[in-house]
């Protein structure tokens, strides 16, 4: 019996205009271009400008890889938007993209997911999942961010890690064939014991932070050095159990695009895998980790700048607050 998987036609990623160096942070926090940069192998973040919104920030992603793929926006049966920093509490900021891309008319579904920097590839395991039972057969993925807006600026261990940004995928449902190109699997986890590590100090149920009289629900806070043991660890299991479940060896992939967090997390990821980092898509240092939008832009720019090439193996991975943890492996 002949099997439907999702392919990727088509990617578009988008970065607000608003450069922030690590030269700029050091006069706003105690810390230092130096610091930052060994540290995290971060030199600049861009900030969503004054009223830019997320979705306005997805739905340039989301233009582009419509244009890349070559398609009739009019054709797309459902988005899925990994965030964590929309729009509004309510409604879904897919279904404003949805509005934006004036694609509204047919009523498909559109609906976020919320996995923190996770978000991205919970979001193409959802789709995946809508294309393989029949229920979708051309799908937006979106991960867009405007982390800046929950950074607290005067915690200098959080806030010159974070970004705002975009990217955006086509998936559109293909017969499987031997080798062909699409998604070959997607892995996603959760573990919910590790709330005090990495959250928002408020929220809508939660309220505002106590003792904090500053407006607003609260921002991120992050035990950063336990998030990173952490981190290390699943992201080290994930891909072990990615290529366990293809039955394939760590040198037969060609590409690694991970989340861009910290140069150091991805350095050990790639050690296991025994991969070169000029093997590894790294943007890090120009953007910082924009959460649920970091794998879309760094794939972007890497099928982009012609890096990435048909018949190649490409594994995708993120991990962030939850814990969440996720990957992907993909024939281009
Ligand atoms: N500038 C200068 N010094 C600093 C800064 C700074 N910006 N931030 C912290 N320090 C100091 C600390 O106060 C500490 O000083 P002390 O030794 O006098 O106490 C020292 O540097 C070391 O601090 P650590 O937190 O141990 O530094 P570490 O090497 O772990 O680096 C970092 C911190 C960069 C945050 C790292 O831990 C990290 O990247 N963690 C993982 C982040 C991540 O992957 N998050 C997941 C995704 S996020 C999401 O899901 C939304």
């Amino acid at each position: 019996m002949s099997q439907i998987i999702p392919k990727i036609i088509g990617t578009g990623s988008y970065l607000p205009e608003k450069r922030l160096t690590n030269i700029d942070l050091a006069k706003m926090v105690d810390t230092s271009d130096e610091w930052i940069f060994t540290r995290t192998g971060i030199q600049e973040r861009r900030i969503a400008a004054e009223g830019e919104l997320t979705s306005d920030l997805a739905t340039i992603a989301a233009k582009r890889a419509i244009e890349a793929a070559d398609i009739d926006p009019a054709t797309i049966d459902l988005i899925v938007l990994g965030t964590c920093s929309g729009d509004f509490t309510f409604p879904a900021t897919a279904t404003i993209v949805q509005d934006k891309l004036g694609i509204s008319a047919t009523k498909f579904p559109a609906f976020d997911v919320t996995a923190a920097c996770s978000g991205f590839m919970f979001a193409l395991s959802t789709a995946d999942a809508y294309i393989r039972a029949g229920m979708a057969s051309r799908v937006l993925v979106i991960g867009a961010e405007t982390m800046s807006r929950i950074m607290d600026w005067t915690d200098r261990g959080t806030c010159i890690l974070f970004g705002d940004g975009a990217g955006a995928i086509i998936l559109e449902a293909t017969q499987k064939e031997e080798n062909c190109s699409g998604v070959i699997s997607t892995h996603i986890h959760s573990e919910g014991s590790y709330l005090k590590l990495l959250q928002t100090s408020g929220g809508i149920s939660a309220g505002p932070p106590e003792g904090d009289n500053r407006p607003g629900l609260g921002f991120l806070t992050m035990q950063g050095n336990e998030v990173f043991k952490q981190a290390v660890k699943a992201l080290g299991q994930i891909v072990d159990e990615t290529l366990e479940a293809n039955n394939l060896k760590r040198e037969q992939l060609d590409w690694l695009v991970p989340h861009q967090a910290n140069i150091r997390i991805i350095k050990s990821t790639a050690k296991r895998l025994k991969m070169n980092l000029d093997r590894v898509v790294l943007t890090i240092e120009k953007h910082g980790n924009t959460s649920a939008a970091s794998v879309p832009i760094a794939l972007d720019t890497a099928v982009r700048d012609g890096r990435i090439q048909p018949g190649q193996l490409i594994l995708l991975e993120a991990f962030g607050g939850g814990f969440t943890w996720g990957s992907a492996l993909i024939r281009w």
